[in-house]
């Protein structure tokens, strides 16, 4: 099977939930190209993912967007040396749809595969950005299904620091926005309300603020949610449009209060002087504006992948596959055979 040699280009494929990602990375040069095709528009009359309704769009998409990214990186099949595709974690139908076509088009070319923890797409990404970051550093992953702090020494070198025992950051953002009457996915929809509304009216709970780990518990964060909502129709008869902003504020505020402040703890208690944040929620803009400010105070750099990359893509699964074929930590595959993992803990995939 070939092995890592200079200036190898990697075709990548994300599908592992509503978006569909294809793009190009070479080993030495960086993204070629990358393109995206997102669900959201589709899946947005039902109020979520409907995975059946994802695993067909990703089939209808997936190869005119891989024509499309060859052409804008100029390069054709013959140029591609082997093919990374996203094995999970995530939606069965979705990945197997990823996952096939990936190794299918490499065995019809005689190229090798390589299946890419999708988390670890994520967390590589900000290697994307420029300036990059150099290892160490403490990550802050937050995404729709994860939130974790991890220690990254190095490419597969990843120690978990604290993640959460419920739900996501983002599956709160998401949550707490359906209750407000807000479209899926909540997160940017509930960021955009919260610029309206004023944070200190209503109080919400940080939950594990001071639980002295850096775990986090964000279920709670629902109920308060609607406690809070049904209080105020109890009081008025029903809620304002000022009401729900003032509510979609304190959401917010009482998300990225919990984020930020164990991130900060972990970096001081690792002593690293670099954090990076990555995963959709990553594009909440307090989220970045309140750690640039912290993270400034303590001569702390921080470090977010483009705006573009923060949610699921293509190059973040190309990137990641480049980086361990390039440090020799995991070997590529024969496309003869794959399997795919919608559960998949990050750290099976570290050295
Ligand atoms: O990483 P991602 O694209 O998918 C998963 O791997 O889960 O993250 C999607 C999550 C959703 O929960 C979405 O609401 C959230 O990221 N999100 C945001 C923002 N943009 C996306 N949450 C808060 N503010 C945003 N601007
Ligand atoms: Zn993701």
């Amino acid at each position: 099977m070939a092995q890592y040699r200079n200036n190898m280009k990697i075709l990548g494929y994300e599908s592992s939930c509503d978006e569909t990602g294809v793009a190009v990375v070479c080993t030495e040069q960086g993204l070629l190209a990358h393109g995206l095709h997102s669900q959201i528009a589709m899946h947005q009359a039902y109020g979520g993912v409907v995975p059946e309704l994802a695993s067909r769009d990703h089939i209808r998409r997936v190869l005119p967007l891989t024509e499309q990214v060859l052409h804008e990186a100029g390069l054709g099949l013959d140029d591609i040396d082997a093919i990374a595709y996203t094995a999970g974690p995530g939606l069965n139908g979705a990945l197997l749809v990823g996952a096939s076509f990936a190794n299918s088009l490499a065995w019809a070319r005689g190229i090798p595969t390589l299946p890419v923890h999708h988390l670890e797409g994520h967390l590589l990404s900000p290697l994307l950005a420029d300036p990059a970051p150099e290892f160490p550093f403490v990550a802050l992953l937050v995404s729709g299904g994860h939130t974790q702090i991890m220690q990254v020494e190095g490419v597969g070198q990843y120690r978990l620091l604290g993640e959460t025992l419920d739900d996501a950051a983002g599956e709160a953002f998401d949550k707490s926005a359906k209750l407000l009457g807000l479209s899926y996915p909540g997160g940017p929809a509930l960021a955009a309300l919260a610029e309206k509304g004023n944070p200190d009216r209503i109080q919400l709970p940080r939950p594990m603020l001071h639980s002295g780990d850096f775990d986090f518990s964000f279920s709670g964060l629902k109920t308060a949610v609607l406690t809070a909502l049904r209080k105020l129709e109890k009081e008025q008869g029903q809620a304002t449009d000022q009401d729900r902003a003032d509510l979609a504020a304190a959401t917010q505020a009482a998300i990225v209060d919990v984020l930020a402040i164990k991130s900060l703890r972990a970096l001081k208690k690792s002593g690293l002087k670099r954090l990076v944040v990555a995963g959709g929620v990553g594009a909440n803009l307090l989220l970045r504006q309140h750690l640039l400010a912290e993270t400034q105070r303590m001569g702390v750099q921080v470090y977010f992948p483009p705006v573009s990359l923060c949610t699921d893509n293509g190059a973040m699964i190309a990137f990641a596959a480049a980086q361990r074929i390039k440090y020799g930590i995991q070997e590529l595959q024969s496309a003869a055979s794959f399997k795919v993992r919608p559960r998949w803990d990050l750290e099976d995939v570290a050295v």
